[in-house]
């Protein structure tokens, strides 16, 4: 699920504000001001509250100083992940004490896994909000400011916001996130999602198609299709009597307009099927890209996480992807340290990576989360120093990966849907190839390229983390 490069995404945080129309107008006399933190899913969910918001008259800020609403949407993976929520909570603090109507809302995961005791334990906080009850936001601000706490953690086993367009926020205004399904089933022994989104269900495919040519219809270039088990996508029409899987989802977006670049994330091992990794080889703007986590190498250590694969299994669903699609990058999340992991179970993580030869991963030191399987049956019983010196021996082995992986690009034609100036100089432009790799290249003055459009791109040098190259056309 997570898709951003450079930073484990709990520790990701940004202000954002509507990029809309009626925002520029501002003629909202209430303002609310929201950050996100955690997976794509959140950041995607906070522009369905922005949509919701906004239908109640309640205009966004990008300025916390100027708002009568801040909402944090929070995540819960790792303890770390909530410790930082806390401590930005507690930066709220001058602002409330300057502005006593200033009200504060916890949404989002954490405030689904610790529910109402959240207002004992952050007493500045006035609304609690999961992660399936944001239709009911307004009447909980209502609640708020005359004078009583609110919190809804209503779990739904039908809610996916289908019929709510969701206003983009911080949007380049190229690439935008497809929510296509909600919860998950899973159970992965260390995972808290399950108890913090619930249970599966998928979302309707109409209105997925219809957001998407939307986008397209806007000017963005690339849709995200985003869920925590995408391959276990299902919808069934009860009308029609059809029923819709993940490949024919792929299908059906990927021909909207053969320029409109298709990714998706998460793919379960378990879960992706010969059909899907077929539907992507025949239509050349879907993406060659998997992220596909693996957690460990340890076949013991897998049956211990209830990821319900082997390790012989896994690597088989590799070499089956590389079978019908060679060029496809391949990304994973890898946790170092699991309960009861032994030097042995980590040699095997070391190995399983130099097998699948991954272009990146996300890799985390195991937390163990309250009420979560493996909290319950199983010691966290590896020390710390062990988990950091085991994490830090997984990065290294995937940076060399990485760049082993980027050395063989040298030389090769890119596609590159260019997403805007590159950080380090407006002279050159920023996107990403069908690989998901990062491509930076010098603007060409003879050749009027924009935001929003396709470069062929000579690759002529690299780092670990980015390929550098020049216009071909
Ligand atoms: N649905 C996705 C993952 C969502 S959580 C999937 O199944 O692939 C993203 C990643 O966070 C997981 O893949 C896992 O590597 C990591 N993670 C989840 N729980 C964790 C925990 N308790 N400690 C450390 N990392 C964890
Ligand atoms: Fe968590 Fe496993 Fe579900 Fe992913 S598939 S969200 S890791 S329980
Ligand atoms: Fe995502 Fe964090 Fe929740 S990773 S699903 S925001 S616990």
């Amino acid at each position: 699920m997570e898709l951003f490069t450079d930073k484990t995404i709990d520790e990701t945080r940004q202000g954002e504000a509507f990029s809309s129309k009626e925002n520029q107008e501002n003629t909202f006399s209430r303002k609310f001001f929201i950050e996100s933190y955690g997976c794509a899913m959140n950041f995607s969910d906070s522009e369905i509250i922005a949509s919701i918001l906004n239908s109640n008259g309640y205009g966004s800020t990008k300025f916390e100083e100027d708002a009568d609403l801040i909402f944090l949407n929070t995540c819960s993976i790792r303890e770390k992940a909530e410790l930082t929520i806390r401590k930005r909570l507690t930066e709220f603090r001058k602002l409330k004490k300057k502005r006593p109507g200033l009200l504060i809302g916890v949404l989002g995961c954490m405030a689904e896994r610790i529910k109402g005791k959240l207002l004992e334990e952050e007493k500045l906080v006035d609304i609690v909000v999961g992660p399936d009850a944001y239709r009911t936001l307004p009447l909980l601000i209502n609640e708020a400011e005359s004078g009583t706490k609110a919190v809804n953690v209503l779990l739904s086993r039908d809610e996916t916001y289908a019929d709510i367009s969701p206003i983009r926020l911080n949007s380049n205004g190229v690439s935008a996130f497809v929510s296509i399904m909600r919860g998950c089933n899973n159970m992965c022994s260390f995972c808290v999602v399950p108890f913090t989104r619930g249970r599966e269900r998928s979302r309707d495919i109409e209105s997925i198609i219809n957001e998407c040519k939307d986008l397209f219809s806007q000017g963005y270039k690339e849709v995200t299709l985003l869920g925590q088990n995408v391959d276990s996508y299902n919808w069934v029409d009860h009308v029609n009597g059809t029923v819709a899987d993940f490949a024919i989802l792929l299908e059906k977006v990927a021909q909207i307009s053969p320029t409109l670049r298709i990714r998706f994330s998460t793919s379960h091992p378990k879960d992706i099927t010969d059909n899907v990794l077929f539907t992507m080889r025949k239509y050349d703007n879907i993406c060659k890209y998997i992220h596909l986590p693996v957690q460990s190498g340890s076949t013991r250590i897998l049956q211990l996480m209830n990821r319900t694969y082997t390790r012989e299994w896994y690597l088989g669903k590799v070499k089956r992807i590389k079978e019908i699609m060679p060029e496809c990058a391949i990304s994973a999340d890898i946790i170092a340290g699991f309960c009861t992991e032994e030097e042995k179970d980590h040699q095997d993580t070391l190995g399983i990576m130099r097998e699948a030869a991954y272009e990146f991963s996300y890799m985390f030191i195991y937390s163990e989360r309250p009420g979560t399987l493996a909290a319950k049956r199983y010691y966290d019983d590896v020390d710390i120093d062990t988990k950091k010196r085991r994490l830090a021996e997984i990065i290294e082995l995937q940076n060399k990966l990485s760049f082993e992986s980027n050395t063989k690009d040298i030389g090769k034609h890119s596609e590159v849907l260019i997403e805007g100036d590159s950080k380090r100089s407006d002279a050159h432009w920023v996107g990403r190839n069908s690989q998901n790799k990062v491509v930076v290249f010098e603007k060409d003055p003879l050749k009027q390229f924009k935001k929003g459009d396709y470069a062929i791109v000579e690759i002529t040098d690299y780092t670990q983390a980015t390929l550098f190259g020049r216009i071909i056309r």
